[in-house]
Order: structure tokens, then C-alpha cells, then sequence
């Protein structure tokens, strides 16, 4: 329940401006340094008005790090840093009329305008793409950045080059400094087309024009950057060795005139209504447009108001953003569908009765998962509220309980995969189902082979993500045995493009060199949930051949009795990990895949306490490692425990059999010297263990 800002109790309100605080800045660091929100602009919005609202009442008791105090996040690794000579703010939303007066009002006020001064104001389109400062020197272009956390951006310069409507140098009268300010963006056409690409290529898409134009002027090799087409709308300035432009109007024609592109559907007004004129006149235009707009933005036209009205907080009083509404529509929902991701996660798909939203027909919206489903009691034959916030996927906001039909029935997501049946189940916290069919569900079969092959598994060389795809959609190879199978089909891979007899024979002799496997690498190999490599060495460890551990699964299969103790009594492996084994194990179908394989390869037994002689009975013991090791890595340190069948745990209590203490140990060797347990140096580690 939300309370009204006028009401709530100051503690209260201190505690959710806390959680706001928090919950913004993550949002914040996700669109900004990731660019990838999880949330629509519109509940954006909603989450920093509220705020807004509750530190308006309780200014003295808004967090230090409140979300008004700085704009986006901090710059992401990998690009040199620029401080912005004027920092990068953010402007003031309108979402009224209402708004829209008061800001006018607020301008007069603060001028002290009499009712009779004219006041010009520009109304322009607000881009939704991302910032850029353009910084040049005698009119050449010498560097680009972004906004960033808005007093330091990243130096993306050599990102810039191929961008259209960047000109490099500008000629005529040009400032001897002069910053350029606008917005980078990407155009619909070549966003459609980027995310096909992707698609193709197995990547994950972009969720929105926005979020595609931040990543490609992001990307550390330029040469990414520039097979993208990206697109530059300029519309300010930044720092300048002397004013460029004595109104805003003016100033956009000279950005025209030096070749800069500036978006054409602005307007200059004497009024509010002038504004709200022009605000509906640009929103009935916004379909039609080929980039996204989210927005009117009203600027002052006269600079020197401007600099007079100068910055409160992180907006300018001379300007403010209208934004336009998130558009809704209501339609039916006629089919919730089960689509299975390639990690084996349903999603439920609402399909909808088609309907035009802001100027595209929407007839599929996100359901996210089951939980989201249950908070608003989604049905199938219901009506339904659906939103298009700029991203490219509607959400369902609500349902119209009063136009519910009477026969209906809450939706659950099934138990059993939709693609192949197998158990589909949602593990303690997961908000996700998922498949546990792994390498039998055709949904997540392309990932379970890229992970077959990968460094812990069968580490194939020259077999890349690519090929598996392409081989995968031409059926060439479908499950992992027919990897091995491969050699049979030398003409079928020579046929493809970009294989040669040289590279085929590389990649065949790669394989027949990965016809002997150890077990714990085969047992990885299988993607089995929850057993990565670890659990796969001690599983091999306990049960030396792959056929000893089928037996010991089936036997567990009733989940009691000896077998099944056994198997949940083996370090580190406990009741869930079992389950997932047993699961797999008595699955006829992972069997026949397994069995398939086996006819192929060849999978070595493993050797209990392969250790050197002296260290027999560490196997099945545990350790720590504690303290800054001089020769070894952690992790080297942990394989090395593991590969003599230790268990490395990270804390010291009375289960622990080894502490190994570096430089620095801390509390763990104490505790370990009170508790009595062993203690080793680097050096008697390395002996003890044979390494
Ligand atoms: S003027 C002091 N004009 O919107 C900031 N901004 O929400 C003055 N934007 O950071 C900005 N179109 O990235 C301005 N025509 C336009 C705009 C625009 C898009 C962006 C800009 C700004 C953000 C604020």
C-alpha cells in the first residue's frame, strides 16, 4: 500500500526513501552502465516521483546518496575517463498540463516577467537515445564522450567516426572551443536488423533502440561500433570559448548550418498552450518517425534568461521534458503459451486479440513467470490492460476483473516441458521453472552441446559456438554422439561455406583426439544440473566408472535406502544435487543419449587416491586454505585438493581435517590452532599433496 506523501509518518518515510534510494540507483545502474533495464520508463518514473514526493516533505531526512543528487551511473570499465568542463545534467519531467503551466509560471516568476513581456520558448522532440558531448578545437573534432554519472563520461572518440551527422570539421565561424551537445541514437530500420543479426548468431537481443545505440557506441573494438549505423541528432552545448548562439532558435539553425543533423519537427510558441499545441502535434507525428522519442522537451529561447534561470539540483529551470504518456490499450487475452528458453526456463507468452498500440499492432505481450501471473490473477479470456513503453515487448499491466467471464480458471504454468515433456520444476527461491530434460529437450539442445564441448567437458577445438549453431539448424549435429559421428558426413562439411580440407581434417582430428575421456570430464560433459566440475570429480572419485554410478542412480531411484543414502552422503553433493542425478539417470531418453555416446567414446575409469604415495587418506578429507598463498593461486590450490579428492570448504569448524596457512592467515588458523586441527605451511601442503 502506498501512502499519500501528505500523510505518511516522517519514519516511515525515511525507511522508503532508503529502500527507494536503493532500488533507484540499481535501476539507475542497469539502464546506464548496463543498458539493460528491467523496468519500463513509465515505472521509472513513478518510483522517483515518489521519492520526489517523500524528500519534498522530508528534505532533512532524504539519504545522503539520493537519487536527485547525480544522474545515471559511473562510468563502465574499459574506456578512458573525461570530466565534463560543464557536467551532463538531467531535465525536470512534466507529465501535465498541470506541469507544463507551472513551469512557464515558474519561469516568469523567476525573471520577473510582467504579463505583457513576450516569453519564447522552443518545444522539441526528446530523443530516446543517449547523451553525447562533441568536443571541438578549431573546429576539428577531437573527442567524444558520454554523459556517464553526468561529471565524468566515457572517451568513446573512436566510436564517434562513423556515426551520421557527426561532421568532423566544421567550417565557416566556428568558436575556438566549442562543445557540442546532443543525442546518439539508432534508427528502427538498422535496430530490426542488428537484432536479426543476433538472433542468427545465438546472441541475446536488444530490448529496445535505446539500449541498442548505448551498447554499440560501448563497445570496446570500434570496429564493432561502426557495423552498426548509428545516428546523431545535436540540440545543445557544452563548454565554449564564446557563446555560439544569442537564442536557442538560433543556435539549432547554426548547428544545421555546420552540417550537424537537427531533428525537424521543433517548434517555437509565445504559451502554454503554444506548448501543449505543439506536444500534441509532435505525439500525432511520433508513429511515423523512424528513431524513438519519449517526449517534448520546452526550452527558454533566450539564452541569457537561460543563464540567468540558471541549475536547481540536477535540472536546468530554463527547460523541462513533457513526456508522453505510456501508451495502454485493452484487448483480449486469448492463449497463454509456454515458450521453453535455451536454458530449459518457461516463460509464459500471453497471446492477445490483435490491437494497435501508439502505431503498432501488438498480439503478444510478456508474462514474465508464474509468480507474476498469480500477483495479478491473469486468466485466459480476460481483459486486459497492455502497455508499450518504447520497448519493443508490451507488458500486460492489469486485468479488468469487472469484464471477467464466469467460467474462468486461474492459469498455472504446467509441470511437465511443453517441447519434450520432461519434469519441469522450480527450485527453492527460483522465481523460474524450468526443464530438467537438459540434453533431450530440443529447446535447450543447442546449449547443452556448446557446453558439451566446452574447456570442462570434452574441450573440442576449432568446434565454436557458431558452428554448433549451424550444424545444429542443419541437423548435421543434433546430439552429442553425433559429434563423433561426424567423420562419416567429411563431404557434407566440405559442401559448407568456409570449410576447407584443411580445416575440416583440423576439426575431425580434434575430435577422434577426444575419443577417451576421464570420467569426471564425460560426467561434467552431460550439463546435468547442479553438477559442475567439482561435484563431477567427487562423484568420480566415489564411484570410479560411469556404469557403477548408473547402477547406484537407478537404485536411489526411490529415493530411500541404501543407495540413496549413499548417494546423498557423499561430500558436498546433499539431497538437491541427487535429486538432479537420479533424475537424469532413470530418464530413458538421457539414458539412450548416454549409451549413444558410449558407443563412441571411450570414458576412462577414475582412480581412487591417484595421489602420490604418503597422502593416502586425504581423499574424502576436508580443507582450507586460509592466508595469501606464495606459488599458488586459490584456485590452483583448490584443483590441486580436489584432483587428490579433498573437499575445500571455506570455513574452519570441527569437520575440518587441513588448514594450509599462507602469509596473513587471520582468525581461520587460530580457530584451527583452538579446535586442534592440522596445520600446514605452503610448502608441506605441496609435499603432502605431491605437486
Ligand atoms: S536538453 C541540461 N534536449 O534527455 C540538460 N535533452 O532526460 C539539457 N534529450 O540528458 C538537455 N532530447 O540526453 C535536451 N531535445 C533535447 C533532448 C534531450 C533528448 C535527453 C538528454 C538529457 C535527457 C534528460
Amino acid at each position: 500500500m502506498t501512502v499519500d506523501p501528505d500523510r505518511i509518518e516522517v519514519e516511515a518515510a525515511a525507511a522508503e526513501m532508503d529502500r527507494l534510494a536503493v532500488e533507484i540507483a540499481d535501476h539507475d545502474r542497469r539502464y546506464h552502465g548496463e543498458d539493460a533495464p528491467i523496468v519500463s520508463d513509465a515505472d521509472y518514473d513513478a518510483l522517483r516521483r515518489r521519492f520526489e514526493a517523500l524528500e519534498a516533505r522530508f528534505p532533512d531526512r532524504a539519504p545522503a546518496d539520493s537519487p536527485g543528487r547525480h544522474v545515471g551511473a559511473r562510468p563502465a570499465q574499459g574506456f578512458e575517463k573525461v570530466i565534463h568542463a560543464r557536467p551532463m545534467l538531467s531535465l525536470r519531467n512534466a507529465f501535465d498540463e498541470e506541469d507544463v503551466a507551472e513551469f512557464v509560471q515558474g519561469v516568469r516568476r523567476f525573471l520577473s516577467l510582467s504579463s505583457e513581456t513576450p516569453l519564447a520558448m522552443t518545444a522539441e522532440a526528446k530523443i530516446d537515445g543517449l547523451s553525447l558531448a562533441l568536443r571541438y578545437e578549431g573546429g576539428r573534432l577531437m573527442q567524444a564522450a558520454t554523459r556517464g554519472d553526468g561529471r565524468e563520461g566515457e572517451n568513446v572518440t573512436r566510436n564517434i567516426e562513423t556515426v551520421d551527422g557527426v561532421p568532423k570539421r566544421l567550417v565557416g565561424e566556428v568558436p575556438d572551443i566549442l562543445e557540442v551537445r546532443g543525442e546518439i541514437y539508432m534508427a528502427h530500420g538498422e535496430f530490426l536488423r542488428l537484432n536479426k543479426e543476433r538472433e542468427r548468431e545465438g546472441l541475446p537481443l536488444y530490448a529496445n533502440p535505446r539500449n541498442s545505440a548505448a551498447g554499440s557506441v560501448r563497445q570496446i573494438d570500434p570496429a564493432v561500433t561502426a557495423g552498426r549505423r548509428l545516428s546523431f541528432f545535436a540540440y545543445g552545448w557544452g563548454e565554449v570559448s564564446e557563446r555560439p548562439a544569442e537564442t536557442h532558435s538560433a543556435w539549432l539553425k547554426r548547428l544545421a548550418n555546420w552540417g550537424f543533423n537537427v531533428e525537424p519537427n521543433g517548434a517555437c510558441v509565445k504559451d502554454t498552450a503554444g506548448l501543449i499545441e505543439a506536444h500534441r502535434a509532435i505525439g500525432t507525428r511520433r508513429a511515423t518517425l523512424d528513431y524513438d522519442i519519449d517526449g517534448v522537451v520546452y526550452k527558454v529561447d533566450r539564452i541569457d534568461w537561460q543563464e540567468r534561470l540558471g541549475f536547481a539540483g540536477r535540472a536546468p529551470r530554463w527547460a523541462v521534458a513533457h513526456k508522453f504518456p505510456a501508451e495502454r490499450a485493452e484487448t483480449v487475452l486469448e492463449d497463454i503459451l509456454v515458450q521453453v528458453g535455451r536454458t530449459g526456463a518457461l516463460t509464459p507468452v500471453a497471446v492477445l486479440r490483435p490491437i494497435t498500440v501508439g502505431g503498432v499492432v501488438v498480439s503478444r505481450a510478456t508474462l514474465h513467470n508464474e509468480d507474476e501471473i498469480e500477483r495479478k490473477d491473469i486468466r485466459v479470456g480476460d481483459t486486459v490492460i497492455i502497455q508499450r513503453a518504447g520497448d519493443v515487448i508490451p507488458q500486460v499491466l492489469a486485468v479488468r476483473l469487472d469484464r471477467r467471464p464466469e467460467q474462468s480458471t486461474p492459469f498455472c504454468l504446467p509441470a511437465t516441458c511443453p517441447v519434450c515433456g520432461s519434469e519441469a520444476r522450480r527450485d527453492g527461491g527460483d522465481v523460474v521453472r524450468r526443464c530438467t530434460g537438459g540434453l533431450v529437450c530440443r529447446a535447450q539442445a543447442v546449449e547443452r552441446i556448446k557446453h558439451f564441448v566446452s574447456r570442462g567437458g570434452f574441450d573440442i577445438e576449432g568446434l565454436g559456438h557458431k558452428h554448433i549453431e549451424a550444424f545444429f539448424a542443419d541437423g548435421l549435429v543434433e546430439t552429442p554422439a553425433d559429434i563423433f559421428r561426424l567423420g562419416d558426413r567429411r563431404a557434407d562439411l566440405l559442401a559448407r561455406e568456409g570449410w576447407g580440407e584443411q580445416s575440416t581434417d583440423n576439426l575431425l582430428a580434434a575430435i577422434e583426439g577426444r575419443r577417451q575421456i576421464p570420467f569426471d570430464r564425460f560426467l561434467y560433459a552431460l550439463g546435468i544440473r547442479h553438477i559442475g566440475e567439482s561435484n563431477a570429480r567427487l562423484l568420480a572419485r566415489h564411484y570410479r566408472s560411469l556404469e557403477a554410478l548408473q547402477r547406484a542412480a537407478v537404485l536411489a531411484a526411490s529415493r530411500e535406502g541404501e543407495a540413496w543414502e549413499a548417494l546423498i552422503g557423499i561430500d558436498g553433493m546433499g539431497a538437491g544435487r541427487a535429486e538432479d542425478l537420479v533424475t537424469f539417470f532413470s530418464d530413458p531418453r538421457s539414458k539412450r543419449i548416454v549409451e549413444a555416446l558410449i558407443e563412441q567414446v571411450t570414458v576412462e575409469e577414475a582412480v581412487t587416491n591417484a595421489g602420490p604415495a604418503g597422502e593416502d587418506g586425504l581423499a574424502g578429507r576436508t580443507v582450507v586454505f586460509t592466508g595469501t598463498l606464495a606459488t599458488l593461486s586459490r584456485r590452483e590450490a583448490k584443483a590441486q585438493a580436489e584432483r587428490i579428492g579433498m573437499r575445500v570448504v571455506g570455513s574452519v569448524s570441527a569437520k575440518t581435517d587441513l588448514v594450509v596457512a599462507g602469509e596473513a592467515p587471520g582468525s581461520k588458523k587460530r580457530k584451527a590452532e583452538e579446535l586442534g586441527i592440522k596445520i600446514l605451511t605452503e610448502n608441506e601442503w605441496l609435499e603432502l599433496s605431491g605437486h
